[in-house]
């Protein structure tokens, strides 16, 4: 399924009148891949993001989407491809209600209004968001905002979803529900996060962005255990792949039942 590939080939970027911010990233993310993006902040984690669905158009280099290549003329292809849920909710509910606000999309692509209301209440339930259907997005918590972005997204069943920062604001059981969701969706996924747990959780590939550049490629567990690449990069060995203080295993590598909480004492 060639169509939910993306291709990322040195691409450089600045803002106009900035630094530069890209500088020459290159990646291939195949047919349902689940690859993490994560570094310091300013590293250009969303100015990536914004590559790969053409909000952005490189100075240098290009974005393959499938096998189209991401330029103004194709920006609607590539949208109906790519789902994006933003770092910032606000950035992407404008509607009077939740419920219109996922709705926006699929109607936006011709389906019909009852296929559409059966497939907003689908998306809001699984995002635990249905109670919210008639509330005026803008007065929603954080939180419930995140939700219903997220929900606004599946409507659409893109073909590769970009999440940017998906747990920011929500709370336990409301991560768990996303992470639980986000394991479902079995087409390809980029996932920005500091959220290192949550990039544990569901990608087991990661790229490390440090100064615009990718510092590394390749396995989750292999990269986020390197603490001289995570110190280079701004960040820490998550605590679940640092070592127990008594046993020296990381709690990942250490069989069940042992006690996590002698990495603490
Ligand atoms: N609209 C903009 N105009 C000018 N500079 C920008 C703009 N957006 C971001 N930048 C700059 O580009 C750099 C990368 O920003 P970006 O938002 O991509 O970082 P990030 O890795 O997503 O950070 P964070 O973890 O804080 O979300 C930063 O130095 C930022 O100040
Ligand atoms: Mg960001």
């Amino acid at each position: 399924m060639s169509h939910h590939r993306l291709a990322v080939q040195n691409v450089h970027f600045a803002y106009p009148g900035g630094e530069q911010v890209l500088s020459g990233l290159s990646f291939e993310i195949g047919h349902g891949d689940s690859v993490g993006v994560v570094g310091a902040n300013g590293a250009g984690k969303t100015t990536l993001l914004k590559h790969l669905n053409g909000i952005l158009l490189p100075n240098q280099g290009h974005v393959t989407v499938g096998d189209v290549r991401v330029t103004e003329g194709s920006l609607a292809h590539v949208r109906q491809t790519v789902g994006t849920v933003f770092q910032d909710p606000d950035d992407q509910l404008f509607m009077p209600s939740v419920f219109e606000d996922v709705a926006f999309g699929p109607l936006n692509f011709g389906m019909d209004a009852q296929d559409c209301a059966s497939r907003v209440q689908s998306c809001l339930e699984q995002v635990g968001a249905w109670h919210l259907k008639d509330r005026a997005p803008h007065q929603l918590s954080g939180g419930e905002k995140r939700r219903v972005a997220i929900a606004a997204v599946l409507s659409m069943s893109p073909g590769i979803l970009l999440l940017d920062e998906p747990s920011t604001g929500l709370d336990p059981k409301g991560r768990r529900q996303i992470i639980d969701l986000l394991k479902g969706f079995s087409h390809s996924k980029v996932i920005v996060s500091h959220d290192l747990e949550l990039v544990r959780d569901l990608c087991p590939r990661t790229i490390v962005l440090c100064e615009g550049k990718v510092a590394a490629d390749g396995k989750t567990d292999a990269l986020l255990m390197d603490a001289a690449l995570m110190d280079r990069a701004g960040l820490e060995v998550p605590a679940s792949l640092r070592p127990c203080l008594s046993c020296g295993k990381t709690n990942a590598l250490q069989p069940a039942g042992h006690d996590p909480q002698a990495m603490l004492r």
